[in-house]
C-alpha cells in the first residue's frame, strides 16, 4: 500500500468520469481499507463507493475518527451477536477507538453495557453510556459472578475458557483485538460459533447508517488527540502505547 491510514475525511477536489452521485465541494467521510489504505496524506484518489457525505454538523476531524473503529463496533454488536434492548452487554477495553464507539452504540440500542477500563477513564466510560464500569485496576472481572449475552473484547486479555464463563447460555463474544498467536489460534480454532473474530468488508449502508447516527447526535467521537501531518510518526507511537483514550486524527493542514 501506499502510505498507512483507512479513514477519510474531506472535500471533494476532483471527479471521475460518469460521477453522479457527489458534486466537487462536497464534504464526504469512510472507510478506504478496501482500495489499499493511504488515508495518511493531503489527498486520497478512492472510487466513490468508498465515500457517504459528512453530517454538516460534524467537524471533518470527528468524521475522520469514526469508519473503522464505528464499523467494528456496529459489526461487533449486530453481526456477531444480537444486541438488543435489556441486553447485558460487556466492553473490554471500554475507553478506546473502537470501545468508545461500542458503549454508545450498545447504548443507543438500549442494552446494560458494562465497561472495563482503568480508574482514569471511568468518567469517559460513563459519559459513553456504560450503566456500569470495572476499573481492571482494583477488581479482577473473572472473580465478578457475572454473565453477559454479548461480550466485545477489544484488548485480547481473555482465554476461551474465560469468554465462556462470562457468557450466558446463548450469549456470543466478539473479539476485536488480540493478545497474540496462542489467543488467536484458540479462537479461529475452538471459538465455534458463539466466539467469533470480528471481521467485515465496510460498505456504504453501514456508513450511511453511521452518518445518520452522528447526525442524530445519537453516537459522536471521542478524539483523544490529533497531529499534524508531518507528526505522523509521533501519533503511531502515541497509538502503539494502548494508552489512547478515543480516537487519534492527523489533520494535514492543521496550523
Ligand atoms: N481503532 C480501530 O479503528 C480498530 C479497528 C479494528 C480493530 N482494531 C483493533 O482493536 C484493538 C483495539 O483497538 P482500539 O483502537 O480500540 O484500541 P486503543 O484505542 O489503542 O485502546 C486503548 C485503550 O485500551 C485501554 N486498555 C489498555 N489495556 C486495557 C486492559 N487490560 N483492559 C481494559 N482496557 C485496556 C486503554 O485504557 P487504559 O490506559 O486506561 O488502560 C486505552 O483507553 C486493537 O487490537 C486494534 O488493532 C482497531
Amino acid at each position: 500500500f501506499k502510505t498507512l491510514g483507512a479513514d477519510v475525511a474531506g472535500e471533494v477536489e476532483q471527479i471521475g468520469k460518469g460521477v453522479t452521485s457527489l458534486k466537487l465541494g462536497d464534504h464526504v467521510f469512510g472507510d478506504i481499507f478496501n482500495y489499499g489504505y493511504g488515508a495518511i496524506a493531503e489527498y486520497v484518489c478512492v472510487p466513490v463507493e468508498a465515500l457517504v457525505l459528512k453530517p454538516e454538523n460534524i467537524s471533518f476531524e470527528e468524521a475522520a475518527g469514526v469508519p473503522v473503529a464505528a464499523l467494528t463496533a456496529y459489526h461487533g454488536l449486530n453481526k456477531y451477536g444480537a444486541v438488543r434492548a435489556g441486553s447485558e452487554v460487556l466492553i473490554n477495553g471500554a475507553s478506546g477507538g473502537v470501545g468508545t464507539f461500542a458503549v454508545q452504540l450498545a447504548k443507543f440500542y438500549g442494552a446494560n453495557v458494562t465497561g472495563v477500563c482503568s480508574t482514569r477513564n471511568i468518567d469517559l466510560v460513563k459519559d459513553c453510556g456504560a450503566t456500569d464500569v470495572i476499573d481492571y485496576t482494583e477488581t479482577d472481572l473473572m472473580k465478578l459472578d457475572r454473565k453477559f449475552d454479548l461480550i466485545i473484547d477489544m484488548v485480547g486479555n481473555l482465554s476461551l475458557s474465560d469468554y465462556k464463563k462470562l457468557l450466558t447460555a446463548h450469549g456470543n463474544c466478539a473479539v476485536v483485538g488480540f493478545g497474540g498467536m496462542s489467543h488467536l489460534m484458540s479462537i479461529g480454532l475452538l471459538g465455534g460459533k458463539r466466539i467469533k473474530m470480528v471481521d467485515f468488508k465496510s460498505n456504504q449502508k453501514d456508513m450511511q447508517y453511521l452518518a445518520n447516527l452522528l447526525e442524530n447526535k445519537d453516537i459522536s467521537t471521542v478524539i483523544d488527540r490529533s497531529y499534524s501531518l508531518e507528526e505522523t510518526s509521533e501519533a503511531i507511537t502515541y497509538l502503539e502505547t494502548s494508552r489512547a483514550r478515543g480516537k487519534v486524527v492527523i489533520i494535514p493542514d492543521k496550523g
